[in-house]
């Protein structure tokens, strides 16, 4: 009755920005996401007759308040669904910071998701499995799969999963560091903030459909310029239409590292940036250009290389 996973979690290169009106949070476009080695999530399941209620752990730290609720809510729609009858022991260890703009959502839930299956001797299809994981936060639909992974919005619960386009193995993912703090706001409650301005939604939706198209035909293709513009494309608008919406993430200091890859770009290295819902950059590149591009971004923040990680797995 017990069971440990662990599973990566993913950046966005075409973003995920807003929910439908739905209890399954299903997105209002598709998004596309690189999976990382460095950053990731391992979660053991134990479930306990005895138990009243869930106990959750994560990083050693007993947890409760909304953190609690958050995956206590989400356990629930897994008993509902896979009629799983016991609460459970939840014991998370995140190699990542949370809540700092790296997608450690990505990993806790979809890790969780498949924990929680597989201690009750639940076996489902990872097609499945990513449905389920999307349902404790969307981004970890991704992250049950490993590479380039595409996120399909679907219109429901069956049709919104994620799935790899393709293997990623040249490519890297420099993250600069700019603050590990918790965030002032999470990403669930930031992005309801665009339901309030629907023109606003309307053009993110109209451009991110282009965008993700023009995207999978880039990596189809190779392409590491195309990809490397479209990501700097989408996370601009991304970050504009949060900042329309009142929510600023990056900093001074985002902004400057922005500026220094344009200007490495201007000397011939391929790097490209992008951001998510925090101040950190990631700078996209390839495995070959690393050693060229990484004194640049070690004088101005801490820098984590990152390559491309693999799906969820048991351990
Ligand atoms: O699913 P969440 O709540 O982790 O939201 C993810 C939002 C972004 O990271 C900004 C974009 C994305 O697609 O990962």
């Amino acid at each position: 009755m017990t069971h440990k996973s662990k599973a990566h979690t993913n950046i966005a290169l075409v973003k995920y920005w807003g929910k439908k009106e739905s209890k399954d949070n299903l997105p209002i476009n598709s998004s596309i996401s690189l999976t990382l080695d460095n950053f990731y999530t391992i979660t053991s399941v134990t479930y306990d007759k005895n138990l009243k209620q869930d106990e959750l752990k994560i990083d050693d730290i007993e947890i409760q308040g909304i953190e609690f609720l958050r995956v206590t809510k989400f356990m629930d729609r897994i008993r509902e669904m896979y009629k799983i009858p016991y609460y459970a022991y939840i014991d998370s260890k995140n190699h990542v910071p949370k809540k700092a703009g790296l997608a450690s959502s990505s990993s806790a839930f979809a890790a969780l998701a498949h924990a929680a299956l597989k201690a009750y001797g639940i076996n489902v299809s990872d097609k499945e499995l990513s449905t389920l994981a999307r349902i404790g936060s969307g981004s970890a639909s991704r992250s049950v799969f490993g590479g380039f992974v595409i996120w399909e919005e679907g219109t429901n619960h069956e049709t919104s999963y994620a799935y790899t386009l393709k293997d990623a193995e040249e490519y890297a993912l420099i993250v600069c560091m700019v603050d590990k703090k918790e965030k002032s706001i999470d990403s669930r409650s930031a992005m309801l903030k665009l339901n309030e301005f629907p023109e606003l939604k309307e053009e993110w939706i109209e451009n991110t459909k282009y965008l993700f198209e023009e995207m999978k035909e880039a990596i189809l293709e190779d392409d590491l310029e195309r990809i490397g513009s479209i990501a700097e494309s989408h996370a601009n608008l991304m970050h504009y239409v949060i900042q329309e919406t009142g929510v600023t993430f990056l900093t001074d200091k985002s902004f400057e590292i922005m500026d220094l890859t344009e200007k490495i770009r201007l000397k011939g290295l391929p790097v490209f940036y992008t951001m998510d819902a925090g101040p950190n950059v990631k700078i996209l590149t390839k495995k070959k250009y690393v050693s060229q591009v990484l004194p640049y971004y070690e004088k101005v923040a801490e820098i984590l290389v990152c390559y491309q990680g693999g799906g969820i797995e048991s351990i």
